[in-house]
C-alpha cells in the first residue's frame, strides 16, 4: 500500500539494491511502484512479498524468520515466503509474491507471481459439516476450500451474523474508530463463491453419533463424514437483581456490540461489572465515547490471575490515566432501575451497565452426543474427539498441550482459529497435529498487550525492562521454566518466546492424546 502523498518508502527494488545491503537472515522495506514489498534473504534464498500483514497490517520486517516462514510481529500470523499463503491465523489472506533475481552483486525484484490455484485433494469424505460460525468454524471452512476440499461444507450457527472478527467488538467497532465493514471476517459472497453453504439463526439440538446426523432444532437432519464441534463460550448471566434490564447487556456478538453502541449513543455514566479482558477493553472503549465508566470487580488489581501484581497495577493505573472508576474488592449486588447498589453499599447511577465476569464454554451439545468431557471438550492433538469422525476447536477445545505438558483449555482468537484450520486438515486426510503456543492479545488505548504460552501458575516473574515506560518482557517461570511470556511493545521477543517454547516442547515428550 502507497504511504499517503509521499508514495511508498524505502528503496525502488525494480532499480535493485546492492547485494551486500540484505544481510543471511534479514528483511528489507522497499516498494515495487506503488506496492510496498519485503525483502527477505533466508537459507541462502532471496524472497519478495506484500511488507504488511493481511490482517491488520503489522510490518512483516519487524517480524521473525522461520525457516521459509516470516511471522507477524503484532498477532504472530505465519506465512510461506515461497507462496505468500497465511499458514497459521490470524492473517488468513496470502501475501502478493514477486520474482527476484541476484545478479552481479545487485538484487532486483521482478514481476508479481500469479497465486497458485488449489488442486483438488481427492479426500472420500465429501460431508463435512461445522456447528458453529465463529473463530475456529470459519477458519476451518476457509482452509478446506483454500486446500481443495471438494466435497459440500455446510456451517450452521445460531447467530444472525455471518462469522465476525470477535476481538474487533471489544476494541475499534465498540469505541467507534473503526467502521461496521471491517468486522465480517468475509463479504457475504464469499461463502456462494466458495460453495459453503452458511446456514445462519440455526439452532442445532443434537447430534446422533449413530447415524452421523446433525440434529436442528425444527426437527431438519444433516448427515455428515466429518464433524466439527465450534460452539465456542457464552457470557456468563449475573443471578443479581435487575440484571435482566434493558440497559444491561453482555459482550459476545455483533448484535450485542450493536445494542451496546445504541446506548452508548445517549449514555453519560456506564458501570461495567468485572475487570476481566472484555469488562476491560470495553471501558477504555466507552472512554474513548467520552462516557464516565466506573469498574466494579471483586479481585484485588484488574487481570492480576492472568499477568500478576506488576502488570495488574500497571493496567489499572492506565485505566485510571484514562479517567476510569475502579471499585475494587467489591462487586455489584442489584441494579434497581439506573441506580447500580454495591456490595460494600455505595450506589452508582448508570445508564449503561456491562457485564464482563467472563464466559461458560457451550458444552450441552457434546454433553448430549455422549463426548469425553472434563472442563472442556477431550480431543487428542489432531483435535478428534473420542468418537471417530467428529473434531472440536476453539473454547470448548481441552487439548493435550505439548509446551506446558498438560490439557488445557484456553478462550484466545488465534488459538480458536488455527485449531479449527487443524481439525479441517485432519478432516480432510491430510494428519496435522496442533502444537502452536498459545498466543492472544489485549489493546489497552494505545497499549497492546501480548501474552505467549500458558501459565496458570507461576513461582517467580522476571521482568526485562520497564512496565511504566510501556517496554517490558514479564516471564512467568514455574521450577525455573518459562511456562509464559507478557510484552508490551517488544513485539520480537514475543515471537522469539513463542518459537522457544514451541522448541522446547519438540524436543519433550507429548502428553498423552
Ligand atoms: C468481545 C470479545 C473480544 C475478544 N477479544 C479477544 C482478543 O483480543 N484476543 C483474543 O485472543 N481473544 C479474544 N476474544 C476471545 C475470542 O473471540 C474467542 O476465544 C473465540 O471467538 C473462540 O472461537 P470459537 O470458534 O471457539 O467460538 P465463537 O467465536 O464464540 O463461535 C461459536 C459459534 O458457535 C455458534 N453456536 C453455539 N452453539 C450453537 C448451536 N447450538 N447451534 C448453532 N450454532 C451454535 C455461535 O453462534 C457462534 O457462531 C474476544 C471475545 C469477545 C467476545
Ligand atoms: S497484523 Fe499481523 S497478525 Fe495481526
Amino acid at each position: 500500500m502507497a504511504t499517503g502523498d509521499k508514495g511508498p518508502s524505502g528503496p525502488d527494488f525494480t532499480k535493485g539494491i546492492p547485494a551486500g545491503d540484505l544481510a543471511e537472515g534479514s528483511m528489507l522495506t522497499g516498494h515495487v511502484g506503488d506496492d510496498e514489498v519485503m525483502l527477505a534473504r533466508q537459507g541462502g534464498k532471496l524472497f519478495a512479498v506484500s511488507a504488511h500483514c493481511t490482517h491488520y497490517h503489522g510490518p512483516l520486517a519487524d517480524g521473525l524468520l522461520v525457516g521459509e516462514t516470516v511471522r507477524c510481529p503484532w498477532h504472530h500470523a505465519r506465512f510461506n515466503l515461497q507462496t505468500g499463503e497465511a499458514i497459521a491465523a490470524p492473517a488468513l489472506s496470502p501475501l502478493t509474491c514477486w520474482r527476484v533475481e541476484e545478479r552481479d552483486g545487485t538484487i532486483v525484484v521482478k514481476s508479481k507471481k500469479e497465486q497458485p490455484a488449489p488442486r483438488p485433494n481427492g479426500s472420500p469424505n465429501k460431508r463435512i459439516v461445522i456447528i458453529g460460525g465463529g473463530a475456529a468454524g470459519f477458519a476451518g471452512a476457509e482452509i478446506l476450500r483454500r486446500h481443495g476440499f471438494d466435497g459440500t461444507i455446510t456451517m450452521l450457527s445460531n447467530d444472525s451474523a455471518a462469522p465476525v472478527d470477535r476481538p474487533n467488538l471489544s476494541k475499534d467497532y465498540l469505541a467507534g474508530s473503526a467502521p461496521e465493514d471491517w468486522v465480517p471476517l468475509r463479504g457475504d459472497d464469499w461463502y456462494a463463491e466458495n460453495k459453503i453453504d452458511l446456514k445462519l439463526k440455526t439452532e442445532v439440538a443434537g447430534v446422533d453419533v449413530k447415524s452421523k446426523e446433525v440434529l436442528l432444532e425444527h426437527g431438519n437432519k444433516i448427515r455428515f463424514d466429518k464433524l466439527l464441534l465450534a460452539t465456542g463460550a457464552e457470557p456468563v448471566k449475573l443471578d443479581i437483581p435487575g440484571a435482566d434490564q434493558k440497559h444491561v447487556y453482555t459482550l459476545r456478538s455483533l448484535n450485542d456490540c450493536r445494542a451496546i453502541i445504541a446506548q452508548a449513543k445517549t449514555a453519560k455514566r456506564a458501570v461495567v461489572i468485572g475487570a476481566s479482558f472484555i469488562g476491560l477493553e470495553s471501558a477504555a472503549a466507552l472512554r474513548a465515547r467520552d462516557i464516565e465508566v466506573h469498574v466494579a470487580a471483586p479481585e484485588k488489581r484488574p487481570l492480576e490471575r492472568v499477568f500478576g501484581p506488576q502488570l495488574g497495577d500497571f493496567i489499572r493505573a492506565l485505566h485510571e490515566e484514562h479517567g476510569v472508576n475502579f471499585h475494587l474488592e467489591n462487586s455489584v449486588s442489584a441494579i434497581d432501575g439506573r441506580r447500580v447498589t454495591l456490595k460494600n453499599g455505595g450506589t452508582i447511577d448508570a445508564d449503561l451497565v456491562v457485564i464482563g465476569v467472563g464466559v461458560r464454554p457451550r458444552l450441552s451439545l457434546a454433553e448430549k452426543a455422549g463426548l469425553a468431557i472434563d472442563r472442556g471438550v477431550l480431543v487428542n492433538a489432531h483435535m478428534e474427539t473420542n468418537i471417530p469422525e467428529i473434531y472440536a476447536a476453539g473454547d470448548i477445545a481441552r487439548w493435550p498441550d505439548p509446551i506446558s505438558g498438560e490439557r488445557i483449555r484456553v478462550e484466545h482468537w488465534v488459538v480458536a482459529e488455527r485449531q479449527g484450520q487443524v481439525a479441517a486438515l485432519n478432516m480432510m486426510g491430510v494428519p496435522t497435529p496442533f502444537r502452536s503456543a498459545p498466543f492472544f492479545w489485549s489493546q489497552h488505548y494505545d497499549v497492546p498487550l501480548n501474552y505467549v504460552g500458558h501459565a496458570e501458575k507461576w513461582d517467580s516473574i522476571d521482568i526485562d525492562g520497564d512496565i511504566t515506560k510501556r517496554d517490558c518482557v514479564v516471564r512467568y517461570k514455574l521450577g525455573g521454566r518459562v511456562m509464559a511470556v507478557a510484552s508490551i511493545y517488544r513485539d520480537k521477543d514475543s515471537l522469539e518466546a513463542g518459537l522457544e517454547l514451541e522448541r522446547q516442547a519438540a524436543r519433550t515428550k507429548s502428553p498423552t492424546g
